[in-house]
């Protein structure tokens, strides 16, 4: 058995994270890991928060705060929302750590000495008026490949190019907005992308298994041709540009570009986690054999050219035995109505203010279950009322509350005793175990949409049994079988909330509570036994409580007030 390795695209820095970044890359990830670990996997589960380049010194200045103390204090509000949404990472690092700067300058050096890196004298756009060069997110202007007019210098977000702001036709200062703009000369270091194209492309048809969303933007980024990509920047707030502790002349001024470091970050995070915890992080990026560790990334489709070129180049240029990703599952767009979530707009729902009007599973339920998999799809306020009414509140939560109420009206809140199981719990049983093999596999093919179809079709399966077992009228004539049935049922409970546990993790808690399971977060073994363990599992006798209502339905006037707050409407 081989143990998994799930990173999570790293959020950036600048502000609380809105609803399409936790459904591109963070919340799918936790989805994976909780169920890795709940089918007995060793799993290590990593994220951070991106603090470097022109997206934090930009954020920091709007806040008025020095970049550092506005990353120590962004980061600890992430972290807490995070656990708030019951992300499970099992660490949670620091792109500006003391790890990562050591390993980014040690990745440097190794590239460097293999050849790979190269100091050129370039052109970058300098403003007049802010005095000070301008690199990447501090440049604006019109999309040479797409015309798009507010492309910034780093990539364009509307065509996905990878971009140089010198590429950028009439280009403005986003911190000034002036366009007193010339181009100067600089020293910078190179990536020399062009060498190793030819090792790039075998790598990636190599891969199997990869997801086709991520697969073709990797294939077309190297159908269009590498290029070398400078790899430092005229900024402050960074990874110097130095080997230990002293600057590479020339470079004083200057640190290594964001997308160097970012992905780096997430070996860095790794080595935090084990000086923190006392883990073995070699055990995880330089295992004996690669096959020891099955190593999965997930991310928006942005991302993905810098997973499948930049971060490879860096890992195999160093010609050290790292990790590389196994499978990268990319994920299209979450939009706010027909237009995108915007982190600088404030447009959309962010994860604070999603927890300040409903609690987390409301919104991990809904989030995977219309994840942007096959296209992009849009939020709206009806969808998401709809799936928490039509799924959690009148599938899931009336069959847990009906059952529950009934056994403690009828069978003194314990687990019955009673009659043995019979033809149509069998056949139920039958049906369960297909669905949940059918679960697992959509899970652990990274298939979420498919995943959370499954598992609402799990739950219909118990309403269904529950109707035609029809225990409120068997009880009449037959009170032992009508015990059977609620045990049957009761024991029904406990198998949703193992399955519902990595969707809908505290709400699987509060079930398992109430029926005295212990172990919710483990995957329903179908061994030997296998009817008795889905349906008979629960010791006969057991203290059973009721909960309280687990999801209280949106209201049609809740839904208005929250479009009127929200602007939700298709105005982009
Ligand atoms: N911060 C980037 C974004 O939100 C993602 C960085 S992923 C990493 O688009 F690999 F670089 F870490
Ligand atoms: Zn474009």
């Amino acid at each position: 058995m081989s143990r998994i390795l799930i990173t999570s695209a790293l959020p950036y820095i600048n502000g609380i994270k809105h609803l399409g970044n936790l459904a591109g890359s963070m919340l799918p990830s936790d989805v994976f890991a909780r169920f890795q670990r709940a089918q007995g996997h060793e799993t290590l589960f990593i994220c951070a928060t991106d603090e470097h380049g022109t997206p934090a010194e930009l954020a920091a200045a709007a806040a008025g705060q020095d970049v550092a103390t506005y990353c120590t204090e962004q980061h600890q509000i992430q972290a807490d929302i995070a656990k708030r949404f019951d992300l499970s990472f099992d660490w949670f690092g620091r792109s500006s750590s003391p790890q990562n700067r050591a390993l980014t300058q040690h990745f440097a050096e190794m590239l460097e000495k293999n050849e790979l890196i190269e100091e050129r004298v370039d052109q970058m756009i300098y403003s007049i008026t802010d005095k000070r060069f301008l690199p990447d997110r501090y440049v604006e202007g019109t999309c040479p490949k797409c015309a798009f007019e507010k492309a910034r210098g780093d990539q364009c977000d509307n065509c996905g190019a990878l971009l140089d702001p010198t590429d950028l036709i009439n280009p403005y200062s986003t911190i000034s907005g002036s366009r007193e703009i010339e181009v100067r000369d600089t020293r910078h270091l190179y990536l020399l992308q062009t060498k190793m194209a030819d090792k790039l492309r075998v790598w990636i048809e190599q891969r199997q298994g990869w997801p086709q969303l991520a697969r073709s933007i990797a294939l077309k980024h190297l159908d269009e041709g590498l290029i070398d990509r400078g790899i430092t920047r005229d900024l402050a707030w960074g990874v110097p540009v130095a080997r230990d502790g002293v600057a590479r002349p020339g470079f004083e001024d200057k640190v290594f570009y964001v997308w160097f470091d970012a992905p780096i970050e997430y070996i860095a995070a790794t080595q935090e986690w084990a000086d923190a915890t006392g883990g073995d992080w070699r055990r995880w990026w330089l295992p004996a054999k690669p096959e020891d560790v099955k190593y999965v990334q997930i991310m928006g489709k942005d991302n993905v050219a810098f997973h499948t070129v930049s971060f490879p180049a860096t890992l195999l240029g160093s010609s050290e035995p790292w990790k590389q990703v196994d499978t990268l599952k990319a994920f299209n767009w979450l939009n706010w109505y027909g237009g995108k979530f915007s982190t600088s707009g404030r447009r959309g729902v962010f994860m604070d203010a999603a927890l300040e009007l409903l609690p987390s599973d409301l919104w991990r339920w809904y989030l995977i279950a219309n994840a942007p998999e096959g296209s992009d799809t849009a939020f709206t306020w009806e969808q998401f009322q709809s799936a928490v009414n039509r799924d959690l509140a009148d599938v899931l939560g009336n069959f847990v509350n009906r059952i529950l109420k009934f056994n403690e009206a009828k069978f003194g809140g314990v687990v019955p005793e009673g009659g043995e199981l019979g033809e149509l719990e069998f056949e139920l049983a039958r049906n369960l175990s297909a669905q949940i093999d059918d679960i697992a596999t959509n899970l652990d093919q990274l298939e979420f949409r498919k995943a959370a179809q499954g598992l609402r079709a799990l739950w219909v399966l118990g309403n269904e049994y529950l109707q035609v077992a029809a225990p409120w009228t068997v009880i009449k004539t037959d009170p032992d079988k009508a015990a059977m049935i609620v045990r049957t049922a009761i024991n029904l409970v406990g198998l949703y909330a193992k399955v519902s546990s990595p969707f809908i993790p505290a709400t699987a808690t509060l079930m398992a509570k109430a029926v005295g399971l212990e172990d919710e977060k483990t995957w329903p073994s179908s061994g030997q036994n296998w009817m008795s363990l889905l349906l008979d599992a629960l010791p006969r006798g057991q203290a059973v409580t009721v909960p309280d209502v687990l999801f209280k339905k949106i209201e049609d006037e809740q839904v208005a007030e929250w479009t009127a707050r929200f602007g939700g409407s298709d105005a982009a």
